[in-house]
């Protein structure tokens, strides 16, 4: 079986060491100085912990926009220096976007809205009759496109994964996909996507994985996992100007439905209409997203300049300060699927005996200035198999829990504030 590649070997509860040095600056984010008015009317600075649901903006990814705005036309379709510029500002983002993946050279790199766009871009180009396979642990926007599909319960442990998508993807005939989130939006816990890819491909199937979770807090290698397709998000990446990506193989994009119907994804319109088989312009009629298209890339030019390594290890700093601060207080419980050691991102989902997830994201906003996200995060099912939960409920403040999540910008003040606040509110 393959390894899995991209496990970080750092422990998740590292002793927590000295603030990293990094060789190149990791850069700022816009609102690093926000303040926010909380109880009493005070302003105090804003401790951004949501970032799992939309990441602030690097400076660079604002630079990049500013830069493009002057020159800002027509893609694809005009003969003006303008449009010409703007065309190879929108064409280099889609380079740049395949090298951050690590893509193959002749796999597509299609702009969608985001990752629920690319997972339902996907799903209707599905060759006829595949059977996808997915894990009740997924967030909505890889659960639910899917015509036919088999639900897997959540795995027990990561080989569980593993021998569980094995045996269903023995049980079907005909094409089929495997799909799987590469870091959990709940947990933050990486899964062990490189031998899911290697078992989908044994039995024929094509793997898809949602990377949304993932990139913004670790370089993923399409060809080195033997990934057929990513999908992930720009505003979760930094770079929140309304683009996502789907990448990888050709073949069924090329052949699938378009997506949208209109100019750009045709050759001709006469009596019949000549579609264009490349699948970017067959996926992405109509004007694209030129702005969010070049702000994503800005961001994937950011992260790779700065380096992996200062990045994942400040984050690992943070996280392991966090949950240890978490783990200090009684009534505190952290989700987890994998346990304690398995390694995660900057992701820490955590009820509190006696309180509501609501009643605990009020009152860190309302009197500490700190956001966070609460609720079942899009992925109910997962939610509630960890909160041992049966209920129906939705986001109402049951069966639901506090995510906290990390990322550029996240200081250790931020990081002791949560803590702090949390053990204020449980000694009330
Ligand atoms: C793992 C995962 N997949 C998909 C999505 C959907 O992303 P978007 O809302 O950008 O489509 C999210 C958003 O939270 C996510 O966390």
């Amino acid at each position: 079986m393959s390894t899995l590649t991209i496990f970080s070997s750092v422990p998740a509860r590292a002793a927590e060491a000295a603030p990293v040095a990094t060789s190149r600056p990791i850069p700022a984010v816009l609102g690093a100085d926000l303040e926010v008015p909380v109880k009493g009317g005070r302003l105090v600075g804003y401790a951004n912990l949501d970032y799992a649901a939309s990441a602030p903006c690097l400076e660079p990814v604002s630079a990049a926009v500013t830069a493009a705005l002057p020159a800002y036309s027509s893609v694809h379709r005009g003969a003006g220096y303008a449009s010409q510029l703007t065309t190879a500002r929108y064409e280099q983002a889609r380079h740049t976007v395949r090298a951050f993946v690590g893509a193959r050279p002749d796999d597509a790199v299609i702009f969608t809205r985001n990752t629920t766009d690319a997972t339902n871009l996907l799903a209707r180009c599905l060759p006829a009759g595949t059977t996808t396979v997915v894990f009740d642990t997924e967030h909505h926007a890889s659960l639910l496109p899917w015509q036919k599909s088999v639900r897997l319960a959540p795995p027990a442990f990561p080989g569980e994964a593993v021998r569980a998508a094995d045996a269903a993807l023995a049980g079907i005939d005909g094409p089929k996909l495997l799909v799987v989130t590469a870091a959990s939006n709940v947990t933050g816990e990486l899964w062990p996507i490189a031998a899911l890819a290697h078992v989908a491909h044994r039995h024929g199937a094509r793997i898809l994985v949602d990377a949304a979770q993932l990139v913004p807090h670790r370089r993923l290698n399409l060809t080195a996992l033997d990934l057929d397709y990513v999908a992930f998000s720009g505003h979760k990446l930094y770079a929140p100007f309304g683009a996502g990506v789907l990448v990888g193989r050709r073949d069924w994009l090329a052949d699938g439905e378009p997506y949208l119907k209109g100019g750009g994804a045709v050759r001709s319109v006469g009596d019949d209409t000549e579609w264009h088989d490349d699948p970017e312009p067959r996926h992405e009629a109509g004007t694209p997203n030129v702005l969010g298209a070049i702000a994503l890339a800005a961001a994937c030019d950011a992260l790779t300049a700065t380096g992996w390594t200062a990045l994942v290890r400040e984050e690992e700093r943070l996280i392991a300060r966090l949950r240890s601060g978490l783990a200090s207080i009684e009534g505190v419980r952290e989700l987890s699927l994998w346990g304690d050691d398995h390694p995660r991102v900057g992701i820490v989902s955590f009820t509190v005996d006696g309180y509501s997830a609501r009643e605990v994201a009020e009152v860190l906003s309302g009197e500490y200035g700190i956001g966070v996200r609460d609720g079942k995060f899009c992925a109910h099912p997962f939610v509630r198999h960890l909160l041992g939960e049966t209920d129906g409920g939705c986001e109402d403040g049951t069966a639901s829990a506090v995510r906290a999540s990390i990322g550029i910008g996240t200081t250790q003040e931020h990081v002791d504030r949560l803590v702090e606040a949390v053990r204020d509110l449980v000694n009330r």
